[in-house]
């Protein structure tokens, strides 16, 4: 198993460098994690680097991170409308994204691989992704989709909670935190995500259907999609996404 990487030249961004590398297991795996909000991609990103190596890039967590960190301090006006279309459920305009991504391109030439989460979101993002990924000589192994019911993606966003400090992720049904409210890792008291409030979600859900589904024929027609049921516990849809996984790469090689 391979210690959780601290992200710090992804979250940080700049001249940031993380101070654990990510570690390959085999060769270094690179994926993009699809999924609607609340689907388990974050869950999903954290077990597979634990036995892969491959680092979880999640664009939303560069956002929650700047807000975090930020605290008291002004904002860049792009990370000021970035983080207001965020608590909307709205998504934040591609140029910001791109900028961010682009900025952390050594994160994507990283020798331990990397799953992206939440990016890209648009045909424009994965577009921009295809182009830095062929300039980097660096090719995408797969996009594994994680598929679950409304009613399984209603629950799943409800009960989340989060470590601001950490970044932890709990359930308050399926996944508790063993002191009522407070982070296992860092106790820090666990908060509710705002874009997890339901006017918010619904928005998000909104936005996935329209401006994210795209993607699904996007990566079909380019070979690489996965499809993985997401129902189960999180350890079920860990081995389901191995076994698929192994599968497509099987084909490949
Ligand atoms: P982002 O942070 O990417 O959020 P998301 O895609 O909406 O995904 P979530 O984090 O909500 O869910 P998840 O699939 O990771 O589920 P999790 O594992 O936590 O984006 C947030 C916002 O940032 C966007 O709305 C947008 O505004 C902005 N943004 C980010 N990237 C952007 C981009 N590229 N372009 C434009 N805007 C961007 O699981 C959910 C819950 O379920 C947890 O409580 C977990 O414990 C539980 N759970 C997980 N799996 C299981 C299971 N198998 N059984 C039971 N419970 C489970």
């Amino acid at each position: 198993m391979n210690p959780q990487p601290d992200r710090a030249a992804w979250l940080l961004g700049g001249d940031a460098s993380c101070s654990r590398e990510s570690g390959a297991n085999g060769p270094p795996l690179r994926i993009v994690l699809l999924g609607a909000p609340g689907v388990g991609k974050g869950t999903q990103a954290a077990l597979l680097t634990a036995t892969t190596g491959a680092c979880q890039l999640s664009t939303g967590d560069i956002f929650r991170h700047a807000k975090h960190a930020a605290a008291g301090e002004p904002l860049s006006p792009a990370m000021h409308q970035a983080l207001d279309a965020m608590h909307r459920g709205e998504l934040v305009p591609d140029a910001t994204v791109l900028a961010l991504v682009t900025e952390r391109i050594h994160c994507l030439r990283c020798p331990g691989g990397f799953m992206l989460d939440g990016f890209p979101r648009t045909v424009v993002q994965a577009e921009a992704l295809d182009r830095l990924l062929a300039e980097n000589r660096v090719p995408l192994d797969a996009v594994l989709r994680y598929e679950l019911s409304l009613e399984e993606l209603a629950v799943r966003i409800a009960g989340r909670r989060t470590c601001p400090h950490c970044k932890a992720v709990y359930h308050m049904q399926t996944k508790p935190p063993r002191v009522a409210g407070c982070c296992d890792h860092c106790g820090h008291p666990l908060v509710q995500r705002e874009d997890d409030r339901p006017e918010a979600s619904r928005v998000r859900l909104a936005v996935y259907e329209k401006s994210t589904t795209p993607l699904i024929d996007y990566y079909d027609r380019r070979h690489l999609l996965v499809h993985v049921d997401a129902h189960g516990t999180p350890e079920a849809v860990y081995r389901r996404s191995r076994t698929a996984l192994h599968a497509h790469l099987a084909t490949k090689r």
